[in-house]
């Protein structure tokens, strides 16, 4: 992935144009991402010829590779471009986030307005967008997960501070020592329901994932991404996330809320994306 590709589409904020795949962006497409699991041992441990050969006894897949693209001579580079267009049609935008976004917009400072009866969720944005200060009560996950684009990723690769002595990560990739311990910054949305969390499925539940920015960061963690340590120098607050957020049992509890209100049921419920048979 050259430098230029990164740099293009960092500006862009839907999947299709996320910079790489993958936590450690092994691959720089959705096109080449989609080969990968079909032949990785953990993932189907299957080869490509095999799928093809399973694809040409179902008539309907037949019909629909013809209808797509013109052959009968079908292979992996058809499926996966196949699998992407699907991919791209997966669009979530309809959590009680997006609901509140779309009634009262979203102000860069102050963000949406919830209505009555989501003021827990009020609060837990407030917490995820807030800078960390002497004061408390400011989670600075917006740094790397920025509402500002929608995806709740900075599409970055980043070391949230999870080991003193992390994994590769995007050093596989680059080769750059200082790549060493970063992994994609993940979408927040519907993380309700993407447990196990982190790239080795570490924590199992949200509360926890929550508890390790509290009070679990690794400060010396090679390469941790320097405004974890530093907080944010141009507001002056001079103590970064992983001196601790000292954040209360309500506080916490607000900010789990507030990730679960990036649920969309109408997303995961839509028959649209479910099995087909
Ligand atoms: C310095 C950048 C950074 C900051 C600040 C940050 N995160 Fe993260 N976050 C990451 C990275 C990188 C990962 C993925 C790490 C991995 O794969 O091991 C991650 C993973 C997560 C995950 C797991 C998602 C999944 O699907 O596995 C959650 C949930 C999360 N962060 C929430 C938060 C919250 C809440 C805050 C604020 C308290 C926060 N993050 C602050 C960079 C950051």
């Amino acid at each position: 992935m050259g430098n230029r590709e990164l740099k293009i589409q960092w500006h862009y904020s839907t999947l299709a144009y996320s910079p790489a795949f993958f936590w450690d962006g092994r691959s720089s497409t959705l096109e080449k991402q989609v080969l990968v699991p079909v032949i990785d041992p953990i993932e189907m441990h299957e080869t490509w010829k095999n799928a093809i050969t399973k694809l040409k006894g179902e008539e309907v897949y037949n019909r629909m590779f013809y209808e797509a693209f013109c052959t009968a001579e079908y292979d992996s580079t058809h499926a996966a471009k196949a699998i992407t267009q699907f991919e791209l049609t997966l669009v979530s935008s309809n959590s009680i986030y997006d609901k509140a976004v779309d009634r009262t917009g979203n102000d860069r400072n102050i963000g949406p307005q919830f209505g009555s009866g989501e003021e827990q969720i009020s609060r837990g944005f407030r917490i995820f967008n807030g800078e960390v200060s002497k004061n408390g009560g400011g989670g600075d996950c917006f740094h790397c997960h920025s509402a500002d684009n929608m995806l709740f990723t900075n599409n970055g690769f980043m070391n949230n501070g999870l080991d003193d002595n992390p994994s590769e990560g995007f050093f596989v990739v680059t080769r750059n020592e200082r790549n060493r311990g970063q992994f994609k910054v993940p979408t927040l949305r519907n993380v309700e329901h993407t447990g196990p969390y982190m790239h080795d499925g570490r924590f199992e539940t949200l509360e926890e994932v929550v508890e390790f920015y509290n009070s679990g960061i690794r400060k010396n963690s090679i390469n941790i991404e320097p405004i974890m340590v530093s907080g944010d120098t141009a507001n002056g607050s001079g103590s970064g996330i992983a001196d601790g957020l000292n954040l209360t049992n309500q506080e916490k509890a607000d900010l789990v809320a507030f990730l679960k209100a990036l649920s969309d049921s109408d997303f995961l419920n839509n028959k649209d994306f479910s099995d087909p048979n």
